[in-house]
């Protein structure tokens, strides 16, 4: 296991010299998600000092207020993956449509990212996050972007909370690193992180109870009898983040108004879905396994019930 307090850039250079093939392609993936990061980081800590809170007044495809913030990140992520030169094609919740930039035209990779989740926090000093989702280059068209989760190569989230972290997955278990702002550089913090088989918390939006399957109703009330604490934040990279620190479930379930749920597939609940499972946990649309998924619309929704892998089982299987 990575020594604790080893930085990134390290880290992330030790684990390509294991892949004997390795280009140094996704190294430079990386540290241009992780350069973004660290400006959208200063940003958010100063976001109270100057007049990018607020909403941008944009609506973005699937109908949320986009917040001057989302809009930053949204830009900072675009051009520190352009400038990288090693993705052919990408997807943001914020555009409509799939972006080609032109240095990337020969990248061997594909990323689906959300800039900045969690929007409805940003002006009440709330958690938020960035989340993103890598798969390989296929034939370099926006097809690419529409794999199956268990397909993706990395997966990650950036936490904007009482600290910064950057938390991701290649598939072969999940670290953590803190940023250390005094020298700007992230620091392995949480190495090899799991989750607990079981926990104690559920995480769901509770306001939509009136509109839940009655399976549904019937569940969470067995959690309030056992004992359960509910811990819900609305900002899906912190409540993750605490699923996979603390055990318990995240859920966003189908509702009678909305028959797929909330979150999106490509650039939420496959990359979160893929950091739990390698974390330990399961992951499920009620369905399916959430990294079974083959996604038909870039911006295509899924239910989610993510977490310990004990308490998502028997969740599912009391639902179905
Ligand atoms: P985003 O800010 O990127 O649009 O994501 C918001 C999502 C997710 O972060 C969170 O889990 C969910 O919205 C909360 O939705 P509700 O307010 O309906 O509970
Ligand atoms: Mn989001
Ligand atoms: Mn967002």
């Amino acid at each position: 296991m990575a020594k604790i307090g080893m930085d990134l850039n390290r880290f992330i250079l030790e684990e390509e010299r294991k892949h004997k093939s390795a280009s140094g392609s996704f190294s430079l993936a990386l540290t241009a998600i992780e350069s973004a990061s660290k400006i959208v980081s200063a940003k958010v800590s100063k976001a109270g000092l100057s007049n990018i809170l607020g909403a941008a007044d944009e609506v973005n495809i699937s109908g949320d207020d986009v917040q001057k913030l989302d809009v930053l990140a949204n830009n900072l992520m675009i051009q520190h993956l352009s400038d990288s030169g090693q993705f052919c094609a990408m997807a943001s919740e914020e555009l409509e449509e799939a972006i080609f930039p032109e240095k990337g035209k020969d990248g061997r990779y594909v990323i689906a990212f959300d800039p900045l989740d969690g929007s409805s926090n940003i002006n009440v000093n709330v958690s938020i996050g960035t989340i993103f989702s890598i798969h390989k280059r296929v034939n370099g068209t926006a097809d690419d972007l529409m794999q199956q989760g268990r397909k993706q190569v990395a997966a990650g989230y950036v936490i904007y909370g009482s600290s910064t972290m950057l938390v991701y997955t290649t598939g072969n278990g999940v670290n953590g690193f803190t940023l250390d702002p005094s020298v700007g550089m992230y620091l392995l913090s949480h190495p090899d992180m799991k989750v607990p088989e079981k926990g104690k918390i559920y995480s769901i939006n509770e306001a939509y109870a009136n509109k839940w399957d009655d399976k549904l109703v019937a569940y969470i009330k067995g959690y309030k009898d056992k004992g359960y604490s509910l811990r819900y934040i609305g900002s899906m990279v912190s409540d993750v983040h605490r699923t996979l620190i603390k055990g318990g479930v995240f859920a966003y379930p189908a509702d009678k108004k909305n028959p797929d749920g909330k979150l999106r597939y490509l650039y939420e609940a496959s990359p979160m879905a893929f950091i739990i499972e390698n974390a330990g946990g399961a992951s499920s649309t009620g369905a399916e396994d959430t990294l079974d998924v083959k996604p038909e619309e870039l911006h295509q929704r899924v239910p989610v019930f993510l977490g310990s892998k004990i308490d998502v089982e028997e969740m599912v299987k009391a639902l179905k």
